[in-house]
């Protein structure tokens, strides 16, 4: 049987995961090929050595990978399923030796994977009474405990797997579902909330994402990602040529500078955040935001960075690579992650702070 790794990407996006994933197991001396749909947000990494998937999974933080949303490890390869008795099936196929701390239903992020999912709604509930019965599921809220996947092709096609608890996406297919809120200027606001959510850990926000602190927003408007900093009770100087919507600037908490993102400097050193979703160039961002980190303008940073149409893995690797090297430069430790999140699309979020100060000459 083939043991592979599953991932979950964006449709559109399966090459990038693929190479990323053979290149960072590859670091880890663990071998595989590729096997990818255009389109279907899934790629399969089929091991050489089967042994190895459980140890890599362990030893490689999902965190570190930029286009996989989710991921888990085969434990069958495609089970063709049955018009009656399907529980029984899926049941059947699992055994009893494994024990596993909570079951997600998922399916391919596409148009058809849409109509599947009312499908696995309404088998979720037997299936759910099955797996506990024959206690192969518990249920105990164990977070670090093994998560049972269940990936619907179609509806007459599974394949099962199982990641760790602390090790993997506590949403569906990897995929949080975020209200947009009515009272945002643009749906962009969606991807600030979202990094928000996956990179600082609740239990953190309020030391790191709390009322009363400043931000600067580079390429504000119409006010979106401001939005979701001014409802958090942050002062915020936003900038950009174009215009903020009224709703944002009759909150009183925005004062809005028509200039040139690259040429603002802060007035006084009490930012605490940094946001910057400007339409420019990656590289010309990812310089221009190590250099309010090491200059001491913000604690915290989370921008974007646009895309290409081709290298896009290759792109994103360099530009990420080129703050790490500003960073060392300047003996700095740091935190620095990447992910395609959920609301983006031809670009990939990426947060960093400085962990110790910037040594002085
Ligand atoms: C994608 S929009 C930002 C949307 C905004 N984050 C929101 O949620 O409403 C990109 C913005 O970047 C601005 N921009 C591009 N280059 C800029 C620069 N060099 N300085 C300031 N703003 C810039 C554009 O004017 C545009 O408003």
């Amino acid at each position: 049987m083939k043991t592979s790794i599953v991932l979950y990407c964006r449709p559109g996006f399966e090459k990038e995961c693929g190479a990323e994933i053979q290149e960072k197991a590859a670091w880890n001396e663990v071998y595989g090929y590729l096997e990818l749909t255009k389109n279907q947000g899934l790629v399969y990494f089929h091991l050489n050595n089967p042994e190895e998937g459980d140890a890599l999974m362990e030893r490689m933080p999902l965190k570190r990978l930029i286009f996989a949303r989710q991921w888990f490890l085969t434990l069958t390869e495609k089970i063709e399923l049955p018009d009656y008795n399907r529980v029984e099936a899926i049941t059947e196929a699992l055994g009893s030796e494994w024990q596993y701390a909570d079951l997600r239903m998922e399916t391919p992020d596409t148009n058809d994977g849409k109509e599947l999912s009312k499908f696995c709604r309404k088998l979720a509930v037997p299936l759910r009474q099955a797996l506990r019965k024959n206690k192969i599921l518990t249920e105990k809220g164990d977070k670090d405990g093994a998560v049972l996947h269940a990936l619907f092709l179609s509806g007459k096609e599974v394949m099962l797997g199982y990641s760790q608890g602390h090790n993997t996406s506590p949403h569906v297919m990897g995929i949080p579902r975020l209200k947009f809120p009515s009272q945002s200027p643009s749906r962009s606001t969606l991807k600030l909330d979202e990094a928000f959510l996956y990179f600082i850990p609740k239990d953190e926000w309020e030391t790191r994402l709390t009322s009363g602190m400043n931000a600067v927003d580079l390429g504000s408007a119409p006010g979106g990602w401001t939005y979701q900093l001014v409802r958090r009770g942050m002062m915020v100087t936003a900038v950009d040529n174009g215009p903020m919507a009224d709703s944002i600037m009759e909150t009183g908490q925005v004062k809005h500078r028509m200039m040139d993102g690259f040429k603002f400097v802060p007035a006084k050193q009490n930012v605490y955040w940094l946001v910057c979703d400007m339409v420019e160039k990656p590289q010309r961002v990812a310089w221009l935001m190590a250099q309010w980190l090491l200059k001491g303008y913000c604690k915290e940073a989370m921008f974007n960075l646009k895309l290409p149409m081709k290298g896009r893995y290759q792109e994103i690797t360099k530009n990420l690579q080129s703050i790490k090297d500003l960073f060392a430069e300047n003996n700095v430790k740091y935190e620095l992650y990447a992910k395609h999140l959920y609301y983006d699309r031809e670009e990939v979020t990426v947060h960093a702070r400085l962990l110790s100060p910037v040594p002085q000459h």
